[in-house]
């Protein structure tokens, strides 16, 4: 079996799964010859950045189809799915935002060029100072709750504010699969819950006395929700504003956050859902969104990098444990961390490389494919069918771009690992560094290493 056996067969959007295929099989090939990856870096991270752009004008161009001339649309990329600067300033060229949810990714969306008129913030437990910081850059907040409402109230009164302003929403239509990115669920943290008792009178109030709230904001949730479903909750919230824009007599709610959340397929080289099915399905589910009366921001994360990552690692050993073959690479817990602790939600598909970053062939043989970290579960596949991995081999992550370059768990004190883009061109594959690899120096710095005898001196 070669990598390109484990893609699927039907088409995809940009490239077909066999075109996706074989662009990363050359990506591997070069960084391999061009000595990115090897016994001195045996973990690195690839990103495919013709599929990045096309990524990004495919969302752009899925939302011009559903919405009427003239509306104004954001797409602000989640930054917590690929918290790199170089990233951004990508995606940030191809006409998109970004969606912040700390002071930390507010700095990296800045360091990106990103005005503040592109960037929204989220989250559940902004401090003043947070709140004091987007207000003045005039960066969109979205209060998360009734307590947060009134923190904004008293920094609206202070001073002249120009950031868009909005409410969080939980539409509570139920989770997804995923319990742990299910956000619409009952008694999910985030968002005012809309089914609450009192609560939609309470919603309503609340921007009838304050005519410089004017969104409303819903994530329904991530991996594993339904776009119907996200769909239903987008539903809500618009008939939310619809219903605070009545009581007003005016249209109070100029703009809809839609959130993000479209699921990706791990399972194989093909898109689905895309981007234009979800705008498609939204445009069934709640005409009146696209008609132009709402501005419209959305989040996604996920679903507009994930496909374009593969990390690359070494197989440092291959060995036998109870007749199993383990393959011990240099990929584990520290960088697919959620695939390491819930394997079923975050299954990853994993090629085979040889040492000159050709394909693999060979009689399959079912094994595991550990990582480098210190307990038994690291394993970022289990009994997995591949041709039988050899130390010096290469072990490829796929559809990693998304979550594996900015989730990374310090555990081991494990560095994180380099990140590179790559083009194809006439010449070959030409790359560029997006993250170098953490230094040792830099692990000891940030583990209080200028100051070893802290703790005597007390
Ligand atoms: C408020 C908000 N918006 C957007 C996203 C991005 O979701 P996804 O990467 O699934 O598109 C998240 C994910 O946690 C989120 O919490």
């Amino acid at each position: 079996m070669t990598s390109s056996d484990i893609t699927g067969a039907a088409g995809g959007e940009p490239y077909g799964p066999t075109e996706t295929a074989a662009r990363r099989e050359q990506a591997v090939r070069a960084a391999v010859r061009q000595g990115l990856v090897g016994p001195a870096d045996p973990v690195i991270g690839l990103l495919d950045v013709a599929d990045i752009r096309a990524s990004a004008a495919g969302l752009r161009a899925a939302f011009e189809e559903v919405t009427a001339p003239g509306t104004p649309v954001l797409h602000a990329f989640a930054v917590k799915a690929a918290s790199l600067v170089p990233v951004l300033a990508l995606l940030a060229d191809e006409g998109l935002g970004c969606e912040v949810a700390s002071p930390g990714e507010l700095a990296l969306a800045r360091a990106a060029g990103v005005p503040p008129s592109r960037i929204v913030l989220d989250s559940p437990a902004k401090s003043v100072a947070e709140l004091r910081e987007a207000l003045a850059l005039g960066v969109a907040v979205n209060a998360d709750n009734a307590e947060e409402l009134a923190r904004i109230d008293a920094l609206v009164h202070t001073a002249p504010v120009t950031s868009p302003l909005g409410l969080r929403v939980n539409p509570q239509v139920g989770g997804g699969t995923i319990e742990a990115l299910s956000t619409a669920t009952e008694t999910s943290k985030f968002g005012v819950p809309l089914r609450d008792e009192g609560a939609r009178a309470w919603l309503v109030r609340a921007f009838l006395d304050r005519p410089w709230l004017t969104r409303l904001h819903a994530h329904v949730g991530s991996q594993g929700i339904p776009p119907e479903l996200m769909a239903r909750g987008v539903r809500e919230t618009y008939e939310l504003a619809e219903e605070i824009n009545d009581a007003a007599g005016q249209r109070r709610i100029t703009a809809l956050d839609i959130g993000g959340g479209l699921s990706v397929n791990f399972a194989s080289d093909r898109e689905h859902p895309t981007h234009r099915e979800y705008a498609r399905t939204l445009r069934h589910a709640v005409p009146g969104l696209f008609d132009g009366r709402y501005g419209l921001v959305t989040e996604f994360g996920r679903s507009l990098l994930a496909r374009h990552g593969t990390v690359l690692a070494r197989v440092e050993y291959a060995k036998t444990a109870g007749s199993r073959p383990i393959a011990v690479t240099h990929a584990g817990a520290q960088l697919a961390t959620r695939t390491v602790f819930a394997p079923d939600a975050w299954p990853l598909r994993v090629a085979a490389f040889d040492a000159e970053g050709r394909p693999k062939t060979g009689p399959v043989v079912e094994q595991d494919i550990a990582g480098p970290c210190c307990f038994a579960g690291d394993l970022v596949a289990r009994g997995r069918p591949l041709p039988r991995l050899e130390s010096g081999d290469l072990a490829a992550l796929l559809d990693t771009g998304a979550y594996y370059f900015s989730n990374h768990f310090a555990y081991n004190s494990l560095p994180r690992p380099a990140v590179h883009g790559f083009v194809r061109t006439s010449r070959g594959v030409r790359f560029a560094l997006v993250r170098p690899a953490q230094t040792l120096d830099e692990i000891v710095a940030e583990s209080g290493g200028d100051r070893p005898g802290a703790l005597r001196s007390i």
